[in-house]
């Protein structure tokens, strides 16, 4: 149903346990481009495309320029509202997770520390066949290689058909399944398995709530919708972050 920004604040106490699901619309006020529309669309290619691996196997080349191009556009963006918001959430509310499904790392910047990067981040980089992964910001080659076996790195993003990292489906099952509030901010809902997470936290027991731009397919399935942006309406829920 639709609700209004007060009943929405009323379910964050600070004694019920919180956890957040992010998608792309959170960083759209920080100038990162979301991944579906018009917006998701680099050159003549949509985002969906490149980010596969059979994409990266057929042509390294164009997935890591269109990588490059993300990593030195985000270098330049800075958390907005919607994650300064979050981020004052966490100090607020003793018992909270904040699983995102974007790997801009702004969360992090904002000050997230009880933070899951479901798909990894753009500043992560490992190879393609040893062990070797690091952190890297620096601006890289167009086919950058690995220092340990010279074989090719790739950006340290889970891609479209590819596993999450082990571990974090079954730390966001686990909490989703005791949960007392969970919001779904800023993302289409059609990526799974993060698409389902709303329908297993009312499973079990949870008030859920939607905060997008516009409805999605998941809206009629939640307890509360609002419908704005992100950076407007989560900082008028938090004491003290609304401008
Ligand atoms: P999408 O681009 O699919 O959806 C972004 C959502 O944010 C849309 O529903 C927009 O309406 C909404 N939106 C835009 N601006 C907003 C704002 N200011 N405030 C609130 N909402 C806003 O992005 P995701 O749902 O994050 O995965 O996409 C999920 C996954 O699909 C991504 O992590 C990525 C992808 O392709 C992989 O790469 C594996």
């Amino acid at each position: 149903m639709q609700a209004n920004i007060e009943m929405v604040k009323a379910l964050l106490d600070p004694g019920r346990k919180v956890v957040v699901l992010t998608g792309a619309g959170v960083s759209a006020e920080s100038g990162v481009p979301t991944f579906r529309g018009q917006d998701g669309l680099w050159k003549t290619h949509r985002a969906e495309d490149l980010a596969r691996p059979d994409a990266f196997a057929a042509r390294p080349e164009l997935v890591w320029e269109f990588y490059n191009w993300r990593r030195t556009l985000v270098a330049g963006c800075e958390p907005g509202p919607a994650h300064l918001a979050l981020a004052a959430m966490e100090r607020l509310i003793p018992n909270f997770l904040l699983i995102t499904q974007n790997v801009d790392g702004l969360h992090g910047q904002a000050g997230s520390r009880k933070l899951v990067e479901m798909h990894g981040s753009l500043w992560q980089v490992r190879c393609t066949v040893c062990t070797h992964a690091r952190e890297d910001r620096s601006a890289l080659p167009p086919l950058p290689e690995c220092p340990v076996c010279g074989h090719l790195l790739r950006p340290g993003v889970v891609w479209f058909g590819e596993p999450l990292t082990p571990g974090v489906l079954r730390l966001a099952v686990a909490q989703l399944r005791d949960v007392d509030v969970f919001l779904s901010v800023g993302t289409s809902g059609l990526v799974q398995p993060a698409a389902s997470f709303h329908q297993l936290a009312r499973d079990h027991g949870a008030v859920t709530v939607e905060i997008n731009a516009e409805p999605t397919p998941s809206t009629g399935l939640m307890d509360f919708a609002l419908h704005g942006p992100a950076g407007v309406i989560l900082p008028e829920m938090v004491p003290g972050t609304a401008s």
